[in-house]
């Protein structure tokens, strides 16, 4: 059953193609992704392509079937590109010189890593944390645990050490990897320092590898961290891949939702890769030569499926960036694109709108004739900063790809095809073959017809979906499957319009997007509450200029406190920083004495919502409230 690396199986290159795939993976699933599948390496073939539903929620790709993901991302593609590009990094500093490493390197390297870690005794099953900022050892460490069947688990390098002990203790990780200090602008950032805060409360984590990459001073605990570059150095590049079962876990991802602590979502591992390399290959069509850019962290889902496992999968040439899009100044997208030739750019809606406020000339004094593709990611990219990404970098000759999917998705779920189905500005447009979409209403009647809106669901298995919560696949239940019974319900709105293109409005339960970033209303209010003074907290999205969305909070302080926002933003952004981190930081910090509830006692965040909006229209009926003299104030306080 194994089979060599065709490049680009499966390609799907003109729209009826598209609509016939879509068809076939609707109506015949087993048949399609059996299809599909077939082009991977497996050591031992499937007995069933799927089973279970969304009622059992025991859903299995591919079982019976043993494989490695790594040896589908490097060994497969050794024989035909072993001396091709898999990986170039540039460094956060311009003036660094980039590493690049080839097919064959990338190998050697990922079984060095996966050495080390065998040799401090980590094995198949085991959790291994990433701390790190966008080092090549990322890449490489996430590859090496994939190889010996150990499972990562990756914390964005901005999080608080408190967040950082919550994900290790919640997946009881051995192993902790992470660097000296991150470069991230002209900034630091003391990595290390923030582990050895989070180990103090973290029982299970025997050993910790460091990366040095700053040579800032830090202090080695003695038995328990080692220095990382060294220990690859002198390790053997022979290590054979483990074979893995098929439902067999490859990472855990923590990503927030709209109550309680961050859920760490477990994917598995053939199904994975199948959805990261079918969705990878035909979203973004490249060809051979085409060098492939995606500017997110792997700290985030968008990290591992598109810059990791999905290019490596389609032997493409990934680009790797650990800097920030403003240093040294706010043209170094453009400038890396011109350094590389970079053909295939992916980011995010926030990033576009950020540059897109700087000088023009920063653009356009890059040579960006090298682009063929654009794509955008992590939340709805607005008309206007759609049309200017159209005309400004890809003069508007590149198709974009508005590509909608989640951490919970494991890959892209509804796009377009670059240059195979249309771009249409601000729409997500298709969902891809093997997805099955519906509109919902708030008491789960499926919106026929078109044009429609309503809430986002899916109601089939995919290869790529996130199988459960780590720990509680109750909560995995209750989060995802009950709202709309039988139905995985996305959190999202959308439209579709005339031909059957969604456009997606944004999240429609308590999880803002903040410049891409989802952050959970409850976990914030959780940090504001634990300020001595403060009684209650409402946190709610507003519209943002760049970000997206703002974070908005209404904050009751106890009787006989009167703080103003001034005094109380230091204070609480000391407590956020420490409780999540700096992105959860809120925009808007407005002291009030009480909050709209209705009789039964809830918060009635629609009112707080448009207050913080600014948007007094359609407020509705508000003296059912238990307390209706309190919009009044709220209002006041708000300047409106
Ligand atoms: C939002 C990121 C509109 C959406 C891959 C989703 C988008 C959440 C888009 C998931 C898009 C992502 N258009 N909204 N193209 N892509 N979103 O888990 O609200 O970090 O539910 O995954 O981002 O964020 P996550």
């Amino acid at each position: 059953m194994a089979t060599n690396a065709t490049p680009f199986p499966h390609r799907i290159s003109t729209k009826d193609q598209y609509f016939e795939a879509w068809k076939m993976a609707h109506d015949k699933p087993q048949e399609f992704w059996g299809d599909i599948a077939g082009s991977y390496q497996w050591m031992k073939p499937w007995q069933k392509v799927q089973s279970g539903d969304f009622n059992d929620l025991d859903i299995k790709w591919f079982e019976g079937a043993t494989l490695n993901i790594t040896a589908n991302c490097l060994d497969r593609h050794l024989e035909e590109r072993g001396d091709k590009t898999a990986v170039i990094w540039e460094a956060n500093d311009p003036k660094e010189a980039p590493i690049t490493y080839t097919y064959k390197e990338l190998h050697a390297e990922v079984c060095r890593f996966a050495n080390v870690l065998k040799d401090r005794g980590v094995k198949k099953g085991d959790r291994v944390v990433f701390y790190m900022s966008m080092v090549p050892e990322l890449l490489t460490g996430v590859l090496a645990c994939a190889r010996i069947g150990a499972i990562h688990s990756v914390v964005f390098g901005g999080f608080s050490a408190q967040a950082l002990a919550g994900r290790i203790q919640d997946c009881e990780a051995s192993m902790v990897i992470t660097c000296d200090e991150a470069y991230r602008g002209n900034k630091t950032i003391p990595l290390k320092a923030i582990t050895d805060e989070a180990l103090e409360s973290c029982t299970t984590v025997k050993d910790v590898l460091v990366r040095k990459r700053t040579g800032g001073s830090i202090t080695m605990k003695e038995g328990r961290d080692h220095d990382l570059l060294p220990m690859i150095e002198k390790a053997s590049s022979d290590c054979a891949p483990e074979e893995m079962q098929a439902e067999d876990p490859l990472f855990i991802l923590y990503t927030s939702g709209s109550t309680g602590k961050p859920k760490g979502l477990m994917h598995t591992t053939a199904g994975y890769m199948v959805w990261a390399g079918y969705t990878f290959n035909n979203v973004f069509q490249m060809d051979e030569e085409d060098i492939y850019w995606c500017t997110a962290d792997i700290g985030w889902i968008t990290g591992h499926s598109y810059i990791t496992y999905g290019p490596l999968l389609n032997g493409a040439t990934t680009l790797m960036f650990e800097g920030v899009p403003t240093y040294p100044d706010a043209g170094r997208f453009w400038e890396v694109v011109d350094k590389f030739k970079v053909t295939h750019f992916y980011t995010a809606p926030t990033a576009i709108r950020a540059l897109q406020a700087m000088d023009i000339e920063l653009v356009r004094k890059h040579d960006l004739s090298s682009l063929k593709v654009l794509g955008s990611v992590g939340e709805p990219i607005n008309e206007e900063a759609w049309e200017w990404y159209n005309k400004e970098v890809g003069k508007e000759r590149c198709p974009i790809v508005d590509t909608w999917w989640q951490t919970e998705t494991g890959g892209i779920m509804i796009t377009s095809l670059a240059g195979v189905t249309e771009s249409v500005p601000a729409h997500a447009t298709y969902p891809m073959p093997g997805v099955n979409t519906d509109l919902v209403d708030n008491e789960g009647n499926i919106i026929e017809g078109n044009p429609a809106e309503g809430n986002l669901c899916v109601h089939n298995p995919w290869p790529g979906m996130a199988r459960t919560i780590w720990g509680n696949h109750e909560r995995y239940k209750e989060t995802y499957f009950t709202t709309y019974p039988g139905k995985y319900f996305t959190g999202d709105g959308a439209r579709r319009d005339n031909e059957g293109r969604y456009r997606i409005t944004g999240r429609v339960d308590d999880v803002i997007n903040v410049s891409g970033h989802r952050i959970g209303t409850a976990e914030v209010e959780d940090a504001i509450n634990e300020h001595p003074s403060v009684v209650e907290s409402a946190v709610v999205g507003f519209p943002h200029d760049i970000k997206g969305q703002g974070i908005y909070a209404y904050v009751i302080c106890q009787p006989g406190v009167e703080k103003t926002a001034e005094e109380l933003k230091p204070e609480l952004n000391e407590i956020i920083n420490k409780v999540i981190g700096p992105i959860a930081k809120p925009d808007v910090i407005q002291p009030v004495s009480g909050l709209p509830k209705t009789r039964s006692g809830k918060i009635m965040r629609r009112i707080l919502r448009k207050i913080a909006a600014k948007d007094l229209k359609d407020l509705g009926d508000t003296s059912t409230l238990l307390n209706p003299e309190i919009v009044d104030e709220i209002k006041k306080g708000a300047g409106l």
